[in-house]
């Protein structure tokens, strides 16, 4: 009875090949739907960016950063030489502000940058331009300091220094803000408090990720985040874009960055495989109906259909079939349980495992079935009596009831969310690639091209056990292993600061 319940469940999580197609099949049909139409829930938002850095550009920016785990003012200073450096200060974005009155978020905006200038700013308060940059505001007597603004929420675009809230995402609800210019929200707050600082540029995460690999690596494909949110920004061909019409820019033709917001992906849900754990996150969360993709894939919720997977085996009936059928405050609370328990959980059943790999190959991800804790050898039982450590002092279980079979039921329950997160996340990926020409669905062959560049940022790609093998193998089933063997997918720390900066350049120069 015990395993048909924990059967049960696996088969649910499981995503084979042909499914994963399916969705990478509806993935493309409903960009090319957001391309052609506005107000569709996969948006692909024109950036109005229309190039990327080569690596050459200097100059000393702030960038203001909102939507990741923390809030950041940052200092970025691009050297010309494909490097950038960057000082920057970190500060915490509470409950009540993310749901209060959004004059009141972009109050405390300004005075993060406030602070930030006159505890850390290198150039003095308030920063003066470097020499090298090209400053429009130099006939005023106090220097006014350009500012990018990293805005990690969909933004209906108008200008590379213009957008409209189009909806908050990741638990943010701040009250008028949706329908409003983000760039005259956060100026508002600067010039309420006589700040000489400039929103001159308005960014999303991806953008600014995708930017900042391009300066580092002289070109990039693809820009995502798999942090809190997951999102991706891609290049594609202004032409494509129909919706612009006869925008200017399109008639010029050329290359555009066009943020996807693929975490509405399906909201509709008709080929995400949703399971009643999904439904339950999906209708307690603070936008039910939205953001579909991204509450099976990012780090806000992986944690939370993880604890209610935990919840159904406590309350299983008529035997409870994990820690004596007790749950604790943690277990009890919702969005209790942090995707990163998840990730030391299975980083301890990883652990020393690579001379494993060696004699026995790669673990068969996909088939995580429930360890059979009496079959295992010593070296697993180690790692068991880790887990069950971690799982007592992380969700504040009384030892007793926590026993080595339930350790090896939470490692079960956390890669099968993860796997299922990875795999999914593999088809968005694909999607891109498959959309701009790189590759084939199914893998048919395409001539031999350089590398393809992606550049990716966020909590869950930095710090979860083989998130990014696990992409990969999703993305070799896709497009087949050529092609997935050419894609680079590397870390862009500290991207989106940086790519502000970049945006603030480019609206420098053309003087907004
Ligand atoms: C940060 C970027 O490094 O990563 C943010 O500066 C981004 O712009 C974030 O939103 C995503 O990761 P997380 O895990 O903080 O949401
Ligand atoms: C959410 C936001 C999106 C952002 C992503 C990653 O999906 O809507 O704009 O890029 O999170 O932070």
């Amino acid at each position: 009875e015990e395993r048909r319940v924990l059967d049960d469940i696996e088969h649910q999580f499981h995503l084979d090949e042909d499914v994963l197609i399916r969705i990478t099949k509806q993935f493309l049909d409903d960009m090319h739907l957001g391309l052609g139409e506005y107000n569709h829930p996969l948006a692909m938002i024109p950036t109005f960016v229309t190039g990327v850095p080569n690596g050459t550009e200097t100059g000393t920016y702030l960038a203001l950063d909102l939507g990741g785990t923390n809030l950041r003012v940052c200092e970025v200073t691009l050297l010309g030489n494909h490097e950038f450096t960057i000082k920057q200060q970190k500060y915490k974005v509470s409950e009540a502000l993310k749901t209060g009155e959004a004059s009141v978020l972009f109050d405390y905006l300004a005075d993060s940058v406030d602070a930030f200038l006159t505890e850390q700013s290198s150039v003095g308060s308030p920063i003066s331009p470097s020499r090298d940059i090209l400053n429009p505001f130099d006939s005023i007597s106090t220097p006014t300091v350009p500012l990018g603004l990293t805005f990690s929420f969909p933004v209906e675009q108008t200008a590379l220094n213009s957008g409209t809230i189009l909806t908050w995402t990741k638990g943010f609800a701040a009250k008028n803000a949706v329908g409003h210019d983000a760039v005259r929200l956060l100026q508002d707050a600067f010039d309420r408090k006589h700040l000489h600082v400039r929103c001159v540029a308005l960014v999303n995460d991806t953008v600014g990720t995708l930017l900042s690999r391009a300066y580092n690596a002289g070109s990039c494909l693809l820009g995502s985040i798999f942090g809190t949110g997951t999102n991706g920004a891609y290049v594609d061909k202004v032409e494509n874009v129909s919706k612009l019409g006869d925008n200017l820019v399109r008639k010029e033709g050329g290359l555009m960055i066009i943020n996807t917001e693929w975490g509405a992906f399906n909201n509709t849900r008709t080929v995400l495989p949703t399971t009643p754990f999904d439904n339950k996150v999906d209708r307690e969360s603070i936008n039910p109906r939205y953001q579909a993709f991204e509450k099976f894939i990012s780090g806000m919720y992986l944690g939370e259909i993880t604890r209610n997977i935990l919840l159904a085996l406590i309350d299983a009936a008529p035997k409870p079939l994990l820690f004596n059928g007790r749950a604790s405050t943690v277990l009890n609370t919702h969005y209790g349980l942090d995707t990163a328990v998840m990730s030391e959980v299975e980083d301890a059943w990883e652990s020393n495992r690579e001379a494993e790999i060696k004699t026995n190959g790669q673990p068969d991800w996909q088939n995580s079935h429930f360890t059979d804790v009496e079959a295992l050898g010593p070296q697993d039982l180690a790692r068991l009596e880790r887990i069950r450590g971690i799982v007592v002092q992380r969700l504040l279980l009384d030892p007793e009831d926590v026993s080595l079979r339930d350790a090896a039921t939470v490692r079960w329950a956390a890669s099968l969310v993860a796997n299922r997160a990875a795999r999914l996340s593999g088809t968005a990926v694909a999607a891109v690639l498959v959309q701009t020409g790189h590759a084939k669905l199914g893998g048919g062959t395409l001539e031999p091209e350089k590398n393809i560049i992606i550049g990716v940022d966020g909590s869950l790609i930095q710090h979860y056990p083989n998130f990014q093998t696990r992409l990969r193998m999703s993305l070799r089933a896709l497009v087949g292993e050529p092609v997935e063997k050419r894609v680079e997918i590397d870390l862009a720390k500290d991207g989106s600061g940086a790519g502000a900066a970049l945006c603030a350049l480019q609206a420098v120069k053309q003087g907004l």
